[in-house]
């Protein structure tokens, strides 16, 4: 297979990509009781399968792709994702815990072109649908994928999380909740397919809708320590995406929450909770 990874990264890109990586492990280890949830009911609707080929489209760290491995001792797993900074990250992690050899990744643009991969019987997409650009495509090529009776799992957000009491002390109260309403406008412009309810496009594909289930996370003191990182980089990508639609206030109130050194930086701050939301539909190849 070929591979068209290309190597002219500048520096920027690469602190992007670090940042991306960082915020992606800490989603998988705050919300790790959500995910290890998930990939536990995925495996018992799995269990009929007869052979256990996986794939993980738009991989990233390998949240998903590694836990499938793990809970799918006999599988081969295989990672799909455009960033080979992130696959490369994902192989890290695989020698770590001891499954890379059966492990496989492979970098593609699935907006440009759908690898070359043998039948699989369990696909699954977490958080990477919405970034399609046609991601109804996307599910009629995982159809073609799929060996009859096989599965797809899909698991996207409902909304970002949300870390914050609505009055912080400093500033104007309801501060999160503006930045998320400016990030839902801009959103909704370059990701229109975010929120999308993927029952009917499922369906559209030709699959059978096995289940579809809503998670509501609420995560409460104690936190692990990790919390408050996760907090800190999903805000530190959030001043990066927005800061020039913020008021100068809240812009200033965001730059105190993610300084690490500060006083009022959201390391040290004890009143932090972990709110999310994600659903998830399985999915079948008739
Ligand atoms: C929000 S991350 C989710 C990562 C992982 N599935 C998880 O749940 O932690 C979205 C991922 O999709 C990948 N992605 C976005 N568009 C893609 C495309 N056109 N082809 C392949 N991967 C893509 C990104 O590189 C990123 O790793």
């Amino acid at each position: 297979m070929e591979n068209h990874h290309s190597h002219h990264h500048s520096a920027t890109q690469d602190d992007d990509q670090a940042a991306m990586a960082e915020l992606l492990d800490l989603d998988a280890e705050v919300l790790h009781s959500y995910l290890s949830e998930v990939i536990d009911w995925v495996h018992e609707l799995a269990a009929s399968l007869p052979r256990r080929r996986i794939l993980d489209l738009g991989s990233g760290t390998g949240a998903g792709a590694l836990a499938l491995a793990r809970r799918f001792p006999d599988a081969d797993v295989m990672a799909v994702d455009m960033s080979e900074y992130l696959l490369d990250h994902l192989r890290g992690k695989a020698r770590d815990l001891g499954v890379a050899d059966r492990v496989r990744t492979v970098q593609a643009d699935l907006d440009a072109a759908w690898p070359a991969i043998d039948p699989v019987d369990l696909v699954w997409m977490s958080s990477s649908l919405h970034h399609m650009a046609d991601p109804d495509r996307v599910l009629t090529e995982v159809y073609a994928a799929l060996h009859p009776g096989g599965l797809v799992a899909v698991a996207e957000l409902d909304s970002f999380p949300r870390f914050l009491p609505d009055d912080l002390g400093p500033g104007r109260p309801g501060a999160e909740a503006r930045w998320h309403a400016v990030m839902d406008e801009v959103r909704a412009i370059d990701m229109p397919h975010l929120g999308s309810d993927w029952g009917p496009r499922l369906h559209q594909a030709g699959f059978t809708i096995e289940a579809e289930r809503h998670f509501d996370i609420d995560l409460k003191s104690p936190l692990p320590a990790s919390a408050g990182r996760y907090a800190q980089a999903t805000l530190r990508r959030m001043r990066s995406g927005l800061a020039d639609r913020m008021s100068a206030d809240d812009l200033a109130v965001l730059d105190t929450l993610i300084d690490s050194d500060g006083p009022g930086g959201i390391l040290r701050r004890g009143d932090l909770t972990v709110r999310a939301a994600r659903t998830v539909w399985v999915a079948r190849r008739p």
